[in-house]
């Protein structure tokens, strides 16, 4: 199976002329590794004329953030239905920032759900903000896991995406132990089969935190993962091209 690497480029670059070079670079390694599904999930306001300049068949488009609601008074937002109508094919949810910025929840229920219905691939990020003795931090994981998939139907669990990004990896040195990783998916798999049926052996699970050309590898060969999603690296053209091209190689 091919892997699936997202580029979260988060709240960059700052201008539309360095946004169509990273795109272009972009690009380029995506063609040169075509063993890897890559996703670029840019800024809203760059999503539309990306999606629309872009000819080739590589890349998928995803948004960072959006909201469940077809329309209203929501200053600042937007929402699923915009995303899907600007050329994206699947939409992050539930980040981890957008989380610190007062999502529920609640919200990434109503947002699996409506991406679903809107044949939107949804990525749904969980991920707890600290680690302890007494394992927790699986408590939390499941919580989450519970809430985003309730309004999603057997049939249609394998069309979603579980992100598992550890807070603490987000934007760190160094990304989670692969064998940790390895223990996590096992646990976020168990946890969505048992509350939702077999269906839930088909959900993709990838890792987010920290990700690099030069530790991708590893965490795809061992962690039990089926991708990453990558921010920083991303954002780098040079670094993106290496992470890449080390997974088209492994
Ligand atoms: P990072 O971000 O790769 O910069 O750690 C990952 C993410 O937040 O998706």
């Amino acid at each position: 199976m091919k892997s699936i690497v997202i580029a979260n480029w988060k709240m960059n670059p700052a201008s539309w002329r360095e946004a169509k070079a990273l795109f272009a670079a972009t690009k380029k390694a995506a063609d040169k590794a075509p063993k890897v599904g890559v996703v670029v999930a840019p800024p809203s306001l760059y999503l539309r004329e990306l999606a629309s300049g872009y000819r080739g068949k590589r890349l998928r488009f995803a948004s960072q953030s959006a909201r469940a609601e077809n329309g209203g008074a929501h200053t600042g937002d937007i929402s699923l239905a915009q995303i899907k109508d600007a050329g994206a094919k699947a939409a992050i949810i539930g980040h981890a920032e957008r989380r610190a910025a007062g999502e529920t929840n609640e919200d990434t229920q109503k947002q699996v759900a409506t991406a679903i219905k809107a044949s939107l691939t949804p990525i749904l990020c969980v991920g707890e903000h600290e680690r302890s003795q007494s394992g927790e931090h699986f408590t939390f994981v499941a919580q989450q896991l519970k809430a985003g998939f309730a309004g999603v139907s057997p049939s249609a669990l394998g069309r979603v995406m579980v992100a598992y990004e550890p807070v603490w990896a987000i934007g760190a040195v160094a990304p989670m132990e692969p064998r940790q990783m390895h223990e996590m998916a096992i646990f976020i798999r168990k946890t969505i089969v048992e509350n939702f049926g077999a269906g839930g052996h088909k959900v993709h699970i990838l890792y987010g935190g920290a990700i690099d050309a030069e530790n991708a590898a590893a965490m795809l060969q061992e962690g039990d993962v089926d991708g990453l999603l990558v921010g920083r690296a991303s954002t780098d053209a040079k670094e993106f091209s290496a992470l890449l091209s080390t997974i088209q190689q492994a």
